[in-house]
């Protein structure tokens, strides 16, 4: 559990439309509907004004995708202006660096987004094209460029490793070029072969497990000595970036999730809307619940899932829940009392929490 118990309250806004989809990704977002973005934008901006008189003060919100820079950005901050936002709300938007403009981000800073996460994935040419991207990595350097002369200091990169054909060599590059543009924060994914996805049917591309846990390892090591440190598995920060929406998401904060296939988790109910932007969009027409599906967990099963996700952070959890066999993959954490993952350990981290008691 984070040290932090103060108040927050945190909003997701789901942007399902992207130029092209990638091989390996299973997210709702097609490439098919654009004519569908400005109606899409209207029932988002509705199902605020049904939500609007319940909602605590936000500390966080994210916009996440899909490519949300695909949409007009005034568009995209109209939508969320009405929000009540605390004084500093982390305020961030996900961005494909080939579509980044110094006016879209002007945009988003004078609608007060203070935070750009930038799917960067790979900075090498052919590991992008390897993982069916198409952009080009000098996209990386003028991206990170605008964004900050645009006024907006904080920025994300997300990074996959894994791809076929990529080498340690590779994923240094990728590393060494990504810690050249001294981002505030940096996720490093594993590879993930999704069911339905074209990698998914594609067996010689899938990752191999020695070759992901070898380039974890190299990540957590160059990312240690450039001055960043891993809070959670796949996340680093440099000291006081760390990323409070996704804090919020570990320690089992209370969210809002708006537009298609968002979840959301308030008075200890999870719940999320309807996939698809047409069923959205009619079902905010026609004034009936978007909701899709829900569900309740108990106080038990509750208590269990919080040391399942602390234990993937820095906050790590209480000695006592930590059985004997696996505390050798364990280490004193921030929180007194506290046992966190080690670096080995975090390869080995469903292992670890399945056996939490
Ligand atoms: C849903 S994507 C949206 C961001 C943006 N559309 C993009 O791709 O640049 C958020 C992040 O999830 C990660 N991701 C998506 N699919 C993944 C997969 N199959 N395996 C590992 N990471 C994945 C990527 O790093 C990506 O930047
Ligand atoms: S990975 Fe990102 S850009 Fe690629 S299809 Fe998925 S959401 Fe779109």
């Amino acid at each position: 559990m984070n040290e932090d118990n103060s108040h927050t309250f945190g909003i997701y806004l789901h942007i399902p439309f992207c130029s092209r989809r990638c091989d390996y990704c299973s997210f709702a977002t097609w490439t098919d509907r654009h004519h569908l973005i400005d109606q899409y934008l209207a029932a988002c901006k509705e199902q605020v004004s049904q939500w609007i008189e319940e909602l605590p003060e936000i500390t966080s919100v994210f916009i996440g995708g899909g490519t949300p820079n695909l949409v007009p950005a005034e568009s995209l901050m109209n939508v969320l202006a009405e929000l009540p936002l605390v004084e500093g709300a982390e305020f961030t938007v996900e961005c494909n660096p080939d579509l980044v403009t110094f006016e879209q981000i002007e945009c988003y800073r004078q609608g007060g987004v203070n935070r750009i996460s930038l799917g960067v994935q790979s900075m090498v040419p052919e590991v992008l094209t390897a993982l069916g991207r198409d952009h080009n990595p000098d996209n990386v350097y003028s991206a990170a460029e605008q964004i900050r002369s645009a006024g907006i200091p904080n920025i994300n990169f997300d990074l996959i490793y894994g791809a076929k054909g990529e080498s340690l060599e590779n994923w240094r590059t990728s590393l060494d070029l990504a810690l050249s543009l001294a981002p505030q924060h940096l996720s490093a994914y594993a590879l993930t072969v999704e069911p339905g996805t074209p990698l998914a049917e594609d067996a010689g591309r899938h990752p191999e497990d020695d070759d992901q846990a070898e380039k974890y390892l190299i990540a957590d090591e160059l990312l240690l000595e450039a001055g960043y440190s891993n809070y959670e598995i796949s996340n680093w920060a440099q000291p006081d970036s760390e990323c409070q929406h996704n804090l919020l998401y570990w320690n089992q904060g209370e969210y809002l999730g708006l537009g298609v296939a968002a979840h959301s988790h308030i008075a200890h109910k999870r719940f999320w809307s309807i996939r698809t932007p047409e069923r959205f969009i009619s079902a905010i027409a026609a004034g009936s619940t978007v909701e899709a599906g829900q569900e309740q967990l108990d106080a038990e099963s509750r208590a269990l899932e919080g040391r399942q996700l602390s234990l993937r952070t820095r906050f790590g959890v209480p000695e006592r829940f930590v059985p004997h066999e696996v505390r050798h993959l364990t280490e004193p954490a921030c929180i007194s009392g506290n046992l966190k993952l080690t670096r080995d350990g975090r390869l080995l981290a469903n292992e670890v929490a399945i056996r939490l008691s």
